[in-house]
């Protein structure tokens, strides 16, 4: 085989109180990559498509990074050749970049003969993530490659597993088209927290777990909150707190921005409670003016696909 086509899905990362450690993939929208063995011992970009601004530089681009990082480890000079069906809009805050890379670096590996497994392809699509943010973090990269609900227990050594989640668990995801730097919503977080906040944090990622584990709805929605990181950047959304009041005013299990926003999510049981919430949500944007897209989804146990 020399050629594949793969689907990456979006994710939504943090889940509210797992900053920079949870995610989830959602099923629908992703990112589409190609990948092709060529003979010439180089990574080219062939063409990016749906999108403007990605750079084209295969040193640059984190499709390619995040391939580069691979062969490095096999010690391979295999060429190949990408090309990128942007489904995922950068700057969105469900894992753009994410995608590219993940679909990137699985694509790539099953050209090579599968000499990674999945959980292995994580750390060179986090590479792709420094190329893009500056700070390699997996909350992303490890849904959209494995699927399902991923937590990454820690960095050094890297060391990422997934969780099991109730099956009628849907996402609510609204888009709002406001632009929320990624560089700036990284910048505004405090370097440090006190130990009451800390404290609050960590009970509230263990309930989360027990609660998707367990299927305890009642604990999922105890334990969805973020004392850290959403007071300060919610502030860079327009009207979160007007959306967030809709979701949980529908019944959502909790209400928190995806990655590092604007898109804001919510978690609610089955689909009719998530259409509901997703349909309160945007009636706060259109009151607002503020155009948007929006999701619906369970969460998608697949991770990256091959298509063709
Ligand atoms: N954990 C990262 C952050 C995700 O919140 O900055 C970025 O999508």
């Amino acid at each position: 085989m020399n050629k594949i086509k793969v689907f990456a899905p979006a994710t939504v990362a943090n889940v509210a109180c797992g900053f920079d450690i949870m995610g989830f993939a959602l099923e629908g929208v992703g990112d589409v990559i190609v990948v092709e063995k060529t003979t010439d011992n180089k990574l080219t970009i062939a063409e990016i498509t749906g999108t403007t601004g990605i750079p084209t530089d295969p040193e640059k681009n984190v499709s390619s990074v995040a391939i580069q990082a691979m062969l490095d480890k096999l010690g391979s000079d295999q060429g190949f050749s990408i090309s990128i069906e942007k489904k995922v809009k950068p700057g969105s805050g469900l894992g753009s970049s994410a995608s590219s890379s993940a679909g990137a670096v699985v694509a790539a590996n099953h050209l090579l003969g599968n000499p990674f497994k999945k959980e292995e392809l994580v750390e060179f699509a986090m590479e792709g993530e420094r190329a893009a943010s500056e700070k390699p973090h997996a909350d992303n990269v490890a849904p959209s490659i494995i699927g399902g609900f991923t937590v990454v227990r820690g960095y050094e050594p890297l060391d990422v597993f997934t969780i099991g989640y109730p099956e009628d668990l849907y996402a609510a995801v609204i888009f709002p088209e406001v632009e929320v730097k990624t560089a700036d919503a990284k910048k505004i977080l405090k370097s440090q927290v006190n130990l009451s906040d800390a404290i609050t944090q960590w009970g509230n990622v263990a309930g989360l777990t027990a609660g998707m584990i367990t299927k305890d709805y009642d604990l999922i929605k105890r334990s969805m909150k973020d004392v850290i990181v959403e007071p300060v950047r919610s502030i860079l959304i327009p009207c979160y707190d007007q959306v967030k009041a809709a979701a949980l005013e529908n019944d959502a299990l909790g209400c928190n921005i995806s990655g590092s926003g604007p898109s804001i999510f919510a978690l609610a049981r089955g689909r009719e409670a998530a259409d509901k919430i997703a349909d309160a949500m945007g009636v706060e944007f259109t009151k607002a003016d503020i155009a948007f897209d929006k999701y619906v989804s369970p969460i998608n146990g697949k991770g990256t696909e091959i298509i063709d």
